[in-house]
């Protein structure tokens, strides 16, 4: 049974099978078609909608997701809002709302034709409402950065985004709008009541709600398929059409959701979603930060885990490389107890990892980067990518390194797109240990690089361009130090390709 608030109206749903998406829930199930299916794969954001979950204060938090990868039983002691919960039909029997009953979001849209065949609307109206949401409670200014973010992962086919970010702009003009649910105050009241609820889940889904629970399942089951966030995961039934039939859902298991600081660094629940990393991640790792608004889209990064990240394994993923590079570590666990390893031991081959058939990923610990010797930690990511929004990598560079007595210590250079795994180019890293960072030592690292690395070739890029461009990113690696060292104006124009 599936217990949820529905546009501010409780709603339960029986006998829905493991595999189903939120989307389908909503077309199929409950006939609620206002949310589109564009293309079934997370990338156009046609099916966005808005997840309420109660935060540490208990008050509703609005995050946007895409609804066709997305466990339909995820959303139990959720409030789902759609776009058929914005506007108020206070008149039910007018034909349409209107317009002083369309929430501000919608208004905006139609004030700046910002809609055109309007398959895309509903997804972009939802992702404009979250950010609606996200402005009002934190009071923040909406700059273009918050616009970007809260609207890379909608696609446009015919408006044109234009008028779409005017609408944006202007939502905040609009008067106050009091959403027809929230009349509804016992909402926040009502939800905390279903957390309490036991979920009772069919039989080939569960949702263990602490560890100790998600190794008895994985004693029980070892085959079944986690999921986290499902952002991967889900791609396996509407992109390949395979039956997801025995999961267990990780995503509310209480020891992987939370973020323990020891005096080396930082334990990082598996399922901490990358959402939820933002904070410290600008504060301590900037340029990680910085990485996760070119990670997927808002949609993605509200409900994708590191953990997931890290267990698909895939070359190309975002993560992988930046946490090599960091020198990060893992706790797996399972039924027959818990062991850490360094992450490089983790990727095996091609999608194959040390993970045992009943362990799951409990953990991440990133050190600290003052961690170890008292030198400045640096640290720099580069992603290269056909599109700057929602896209996968075709290479990833993450560098770290230290400057003592002007020679280079502690580097690590790691790469996504350069193998079958995301790897870190140790005998490169040895050309440059312990020697100033020059040209000459520079120029020995990108032919040990071309040797080293065998990248792979795909519609992503070909193992030239490949084996081009990371050669090309040591390169800019050395002007980005030159630079710093010099205090050089040439440091601005690298910093603005940079992304
Ligand atoms: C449109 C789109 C854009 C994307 N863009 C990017 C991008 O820019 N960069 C990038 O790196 N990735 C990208 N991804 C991939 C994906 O979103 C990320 O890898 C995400 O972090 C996966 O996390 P998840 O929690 O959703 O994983 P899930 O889908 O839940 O799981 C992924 C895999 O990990 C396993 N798993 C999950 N949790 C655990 C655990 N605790 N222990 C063991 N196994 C586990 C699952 O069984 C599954 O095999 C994109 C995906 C989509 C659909
Ligand atoms: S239908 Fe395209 S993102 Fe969901
Ligand atoms: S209005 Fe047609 S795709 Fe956006």
């Amino acid at each position: 049974m599936i217990d949820f608030y529905l546009n501010g109206r409780r709603q339960q749903c029986a006998d829905v099978p493991a595999e189903t998406s939120l989307l389908e829930l909503l077309r199929l199930h409950l006939g609620k078609t206002g949310t589109k299916e564009g293309c079934a794969s997370g990338d156009c954001g046609a099916c966005t909608v808005a997840i309420g979950e109660l935060d540490a204060q208990g008050e509703l938090e609005y995050r946007s997701a895409n609804a066709c990868i997305l466990p339909a039983h995820q959303v139990a002691s959720c409030h789902l809002v759609t776009v058929e919960g914005l506007a108020r039909s206070d008149t039910p029997h007018s034909a349409q709302p209107h317009s002083s009953q369309l929430h501000p979001a919608q208004a905006a849209m139609v004030d700046h034709h910002g809609s055109q065949c309007g398959f895309c609307t509903p997804g972009i109206v939802m992702s404009l409402f979250t950010l609606y949401e996200q402005q009002r409670r934190t009071r923040a200014p909406l700059t273009q950065q918050h616009l970007e973010q809260a609207l890379g992962g909608n696609l446009c086919r015919c408006t044109g985004y234009r008028p779409i970010r005017d609408a944006a702009l202007a939502m905040g003009d609009y008067p106050d709008f009091q959403l027809a649910w929230a009349d509804n105050t016992e909402l926040a009241d009502n939800l905390a009541g279903l957390r309490s609820d036991a979920y009772v889940a069919p039989q080939n889904y569960a949702m263990p709600q602490d560890i100790a629970a998600l190794r008895e399942m994985k004693r029980l089951r070892p085959r079944a398929k986690l999921v986290a966030g499902g952002t991967d995961l889900w791609l396996e039934t509407t992109q390949r059409l395979e039956t997801l039939d025995d999961i267990i859902d990780v995503h509310q298991v209480a020891e992987l959701r939370t973020i323990d600081e020891t005096a080396g660094g930082w334990w990082i629940g598996a399922a901490i979603t990358l959402a939820e990393l933002s904070p410290l991640f600008s504060e301590h790792f900037p340029a990680f930060e910085h990485l996760l608004h070119r990670f997927a889209s808002s949609q993605i990064r509200n409900r994708g885990t590191l953990g997931g990240n890290i267990a698909n394994a895939s070359p190309i993923g975002d993560g992988p490389p930046v946490l090599l590079a960091l020198g990060a570590r893992l706790r797996l666990d399972g039924p027959e107890g818990a062991r850490e390893l360094p992450l490089e031991d983790f990727f095996l081959d091609y999608r194959k990892t040390a993970l045992a058939e009943h362990e799951f990923i409990a953990a991440i610990f990133i050190p600290h980067p003052s961690a170890g010797r008292n030198l400045k930690h640096n640290l720099k990511i580069w992603k290269l990518s056909k599109r700057r929004e929602d896209d996968i990598s075709a290479v990833l560079g993450a560098f770290a390194w230290r400057i003592e007595e002007g020679v280079l210590r502690d580097v690590r250079l790691a790469f996504g797109g350069m193998a079958a795994i995301p790897l870190r180019a140790t005998a490169t890293e040895a050309t440059l240990e312990g020697r100033a960072p020059d040209s000459a030592a520079f120029a020995a690292a990108r032919q040990q690089l071309g040797e080293e690395l065998t990248p792979m070739n795909d519609v992503r890029g070909s193992a030239e361009y490949r084996r081009t461009a990371a050669s090309n990113l040591l390169e800019r690696l050395r002007l980005m130090i030159e630079a710093d060292n010099n205090h050089s104006a040439i440091k601005v124009t690298l910093d603005a390709y940079a992304h």
